[in-house]
């Protein structure tokens, strides 16, 4: 028998953050390639879980999610974006982030449809909406702010744009949106019937003051987004992999019907534990913590040869150039970096469809300062 798996989507290799931390592992090299920390979560936090498991929380929530997790987020949401979201029909507890922009997709694309990405894209968007036989349509950000280029956006838009997926803070650049950017595609999408996919996954890591603002927040847009989040990035717990989304009572509905028949409901312990965690009042804000982290790493790598972009205004990364030292393309040279220096990273071209490479790579700063000072003094044996 000659069986015959068909091709579901166009990305052709395991993902950049796979082969990477393999191959950090294979050189024991340090890695700031994938975006996790390597520092432990909050005792509470694992208590919450142990307090879960030990007192019944250990069969299938609802499917839902659990609603006293939905009410801390309502809660959690109503603080800090003075938004009011209701608990029953507006929230769903998922799998991860990922898990929710993939179930957002299909709920809403057939066979046909065009999506709008905006390049540099986290790397599942691509392959979520191939895998819903629909096509994305890739619009470069600029090259040098990483701000949309409205036009651009402007002129993708066919009679099958479905959606257009948004990520602020964003991966990999540390860009965050403003509230002129959301009116700017508010004023784009107003005649048309295109959703709006919001990945705020680092809504909690943004620096230097600055501000998050969400499509929750916009009153135009926020009736025809799917807003979608990760606990793993706040409270430093990706493996946990449970995140949330959010839309409107009718999208939600629709979400669900998609939702029940995929994962069904989401690890109830850890459910319990968010729970629990999101209702303490004196947390420390993650973006406390990780501002720490950039401004140490910034310092850190004037010790080195990269030319770091514009500090990160949110998101767990960094981005540094090595343009004026060597003309190896990006991939070559982040496998050259982890083999020959022991520093595994990733290389930006991974985040174009079109392979675009100008020479970035991105750096993870959500480590300890140990870890960073262990990059760093191999980066410094650079010679150029
Ligand atoms: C922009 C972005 N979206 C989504 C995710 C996935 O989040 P989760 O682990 O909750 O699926 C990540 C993880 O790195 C990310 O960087």
């Amino acid at each position: 028998m000659d069986f015959q798996l068909p091709q579901k989507h166009s990305a052709t290799q395991t993902t950049i953050f796979t082969q990477m931390s393999t191959l950090a592992q294979a050189h024991n090299a340090v890695n700031l390639s994938q975006g996790f920390p390597d520092f432990d979560l909050d005792a509470t936090l694992g208590a919450f879980l142990a307090e879960g498991s030990s007192s019944g929380f250990n069969q299938y929530a609802p499917m839902a999610g659990l609603p006293m997790l939905r009410g801390s987020i309502a809660t959690d949401i109503l603080l800090r974006y003075k938004v009011l979201i209701n608990a029953d029909s507006e929230i769903t507890i998922t799998p991860g982030a990922s898990y929710a922009i993939y179930t957002a997709l299909t709920t809403i694309l057939c066979a046909g449809d065009e999506v709008i990405i905006l390049e540099p894209a986290y790397d599942c968007y691509l392959p979520s909406i191939e895998m819903n036989g629909a096509m994305a349509i890739a619009v470069t950000l600029n090259t040098t702010d990483f701000a949309p280029d409205w036009q651009k956006v402007k002129d993708a838009i066919t009679n099958k744009t479905k959606a257009i997926i948004v990520n602020t803070p964003h991966n990999p650049t540390g860009r965050i949106w403003t509230m002129e950017d959301w009116n700017q595609l508010a004023e784009i999408i107003r005649d048309t019937s295109i959703y709006v996919v919001s990945d705020e996954v680092y809504e909690q890591l943004v620096y230097d003051g600055a501000a998050h603002f969400s499509a929750l927040q916009h009153p135009e847009l926020s009736t025809r987004s799917f807003v979608v989040y990760s606990f793993g990035k706040a409270f430093h717990n990706t493996g946990w992999k449970v995140g949330y989304c959010i839309a409107p009572v009718h999208l939600t509905k629709a979400f669900r019907h998609i939702h029940q028949f995929i994962a069904f409901s989401v690890n109830t312990p850890a459910q319990y534990a968010l729970a629990k965690h999101l209702q303490l009042t004196d947390k420390l804000p993650a973006c406390q913590l990780l501002e720490a982290k950039r401004n140490h790493f910034i310092a850190a790598m004037t010790q080195t040869p990269f030319k770091l972009l514009a500090p990160s205004k949110g998101s767990y990364f960094q981005l540094a150039s090595y343009a004026h030292f060597s003309h190896l393309p990006d991939k070559e040279f982040a496998i050259m970096l982890t083999e020959k220096f022991g520093v595994a990273t990733i290389p930006v071209s991974a985040f174009y469809s079109n392979g675009f490479d100008n020479k970035l790579l991105r750096f993870c700063f959500a480590k300890k300062e140990e870890t960073l000072n262990a990059a760093v003094e191999r980066l410094a044996k650079i010679e150029f």
